[in-house]
């Protein structure tokens, strides 16, 4: 062996040396011309680092988190590497279709990580439903507290507005079978039933506004006491018998007891009752909390609503009180007038809030006359043509005095038309038949029935059944022949 050839060897050995010992090259050449087994050599040891080179990238590739080079090497252990990048690009996939909320991934090829990882999709599963069972109970929530106040924010009258509350918590809720909404006397010693409501009929229902002794309800006492919401299940101990027969633990479950506060105290409560037990409700104590001031503050409106509707009425009547106050003959004359138009109207089966109108119409009718003098107003002998043109002009004057009040529009006409004539040759606007507002057709009635029966310093007062038959005899022309009948049909009751 020559030096030539011992020097070429020597290369080899160190480059095959360093390659085991990691130092691969990043380019190698050999080109032995003379000795075969020298040249097969280098290019075995030529190709040894081009395939380790290969692999040293598709390594580097993979660590770095680059799953799509191909791996190019042929040595049989990049087969391993490939399977590798195979089942990297999978759980890639499948992470990316969990991350779209598919949770049907499972990994059953990689030992303990495909335990950890089965046992993590598992838990976002769980996670992920009952975050979206929160939410859609959150959201109904939300929504049957909107729809309450929408409700609720509707209905003004007290009675209306209990009725209302019960039929939310039984129909809305869909986990109560029975509901009571029971008021608090003034006194606080008592209470009754206002309304019950049931989601079917129920042998066991309340007698509604009897009043039940406080003293007899610990349980009742204490949530008044301590205002919060309180459940109370069949097997409560801190409850004796009576009670517990009232609050129908024994043919219900459970109940759930939900003050309503009123200045800082409890004012009425909702009491109800479920079948079931009261686990089957999805709502939150939080709900119930919000629900109760929610239906609070209605309550408190309808009475505050209530309460300013009697003020106004109480004022309504202190004026009417005053207009008859003027003439002694009239005396009553405007609440008399009213009686009767109320009967005829609620005869006529007119709406509440026309028969309402009508009320205060009849007390008002006469307002305008505050602007006729006292000498031609309570004039005893005949009125001349003038003067009597002078007391025609109270229903435009009643207008004028009640077009500033803003909760009057309604009123002013059937006040402007109390003195049209059904067949036209009333005053001041000489309407006719339905253009006259039905509230002044039905006044008509009721002020003529109460002039004719009570006395004038003109004449004595004319009894009442000569008084009917003489409205008969004007039907169709002074009055509505339909009013007339419904008037006649009534005439007994007034
Ligand atoms: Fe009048």
């Amino acid at each position: 062996m020559n030096q030539n050839e011992i020097s070429r060897i020597d290369r080899i050995t160190k480059i095959i040396y360093n390659l085991l010992n990691g130092k691969i090259p990043e380019f190698i050449h050999f080109e032995v011309q003379e000795f075969d087994e020298i040249n097969q050599l280098s290019q075995y040891v030529n190709r040894l680092v081009e395939e380790i080179n290969s692999l040293k990238q598709s390594y580097a590739d993979l660590s770095n988190g680059n799953l799509s080079s191909p791996i190019k090497s042929n040595l049989p252990f990049a087969h391993s590497l490939k399977n590798l990048q195979a089942t990297l690009n999978h759980l890639t996939w499948q992470t990316n279709q969990i991350s779209k909320g598919d949770f049907s991934q499972h990994v059953d090829f990689l030992g303990e990580f495909s335990d950890s990882f089965n046992c993590m999709v598992k838990q976002l599963q769980i996670n992920r439903d009952h975050l979206e069972e929160l939410v859609k109970n959150r959201t109904k929530e939300l929504s049957l507290l909107l729809n309450t106040s929408i409700k609720t924010s509707q209905t003004l009258n007290e009675k209306d507005i209990f009725e209302l509350i019960s039929k939310i918590l039984i129909q809305s809720l869909e986990c109560h079978t029975y509901c009571r909404i029971i008021s608090l006397d003034k006194s606080k010693q008592r209470f009754q039933i206002k309304t019950t409501h049931s989601i079917r009929p129920l042998e066991c229902d309340c007698p509604i506004d009897v009043f039940y002794e406080l003293d007899n309800f610990k349980n009742l006492k204490k949530t008044i006491n301590n205002p919060e919401i309180k459940i109370i299940d069949i097997n409560f101990e801190d409850i004796d018998k009576d009670e517990k027969d009232f609050f129908f633990l024994g043919i219900f479950k459970s109940l759930l007891i939900m003050p309503f506060i009123e200045d800082y105290n409890v004012s009425s409560f909702a009491m109800l009752n479920e079948a079931r037990d009261l686990s089957r409700s999805n709502f939150s104590t939080d709900f119930y909390k919000t629900l109760s001031y929610q239906l609070s503050i209605s309550i408190n409106n309808s009475k505050l609503f209530q309460k300013n509707k009697t003020i106004f009425l109480h004022t309504v009547e202190a004026l009417a009180a005053a207009i008859d106050a003027r003439d002694t003959y009239t005396h009553y004359h405007s609440k008399n007038v009213t009686k009767y138009a109320v009967i005829i109207a609620k005869g006529m089966e007119l709406k509440d809030d026309q028969v309402s109108n009508i009320k205060i119409a009849g007390l008002l009718h006469d307002i305008g006359k505050i602007g006729i003098m006292d000498n031609i107003l309570l004039k005893p002998g005949k009125l001349t043509t003038e003067e009597f043109d002078i007391i025609k002009s109270h229903p435009n004057k009643a207008v004028k005095i009640l077009e500033a009040v803003e909760d009057l529009k309604d009123i002013i006409p059937i006040i402007a038309a109390h003195h049209e004539r059904f067949d036209g040759k009333g005053y001041p606007n000489s309407l006719i038949g339905e253009e006259i507002h039905i509230g002044a057709r039905i006044i008509a009635i009721a002020d003529t029935l109460d002039a004719m029966t009570t006395k004038r310093v003109y004449r004595n007062a004319m009894d009442k059944k000569v008084a009917i038959e003489e409205i008969a005899k004007c039907s169709g022309t002074k009055f509505d022949p339909q009013v007339v009948k419904a008037f006649l049909n009534l005439a007994h009751s007034l």
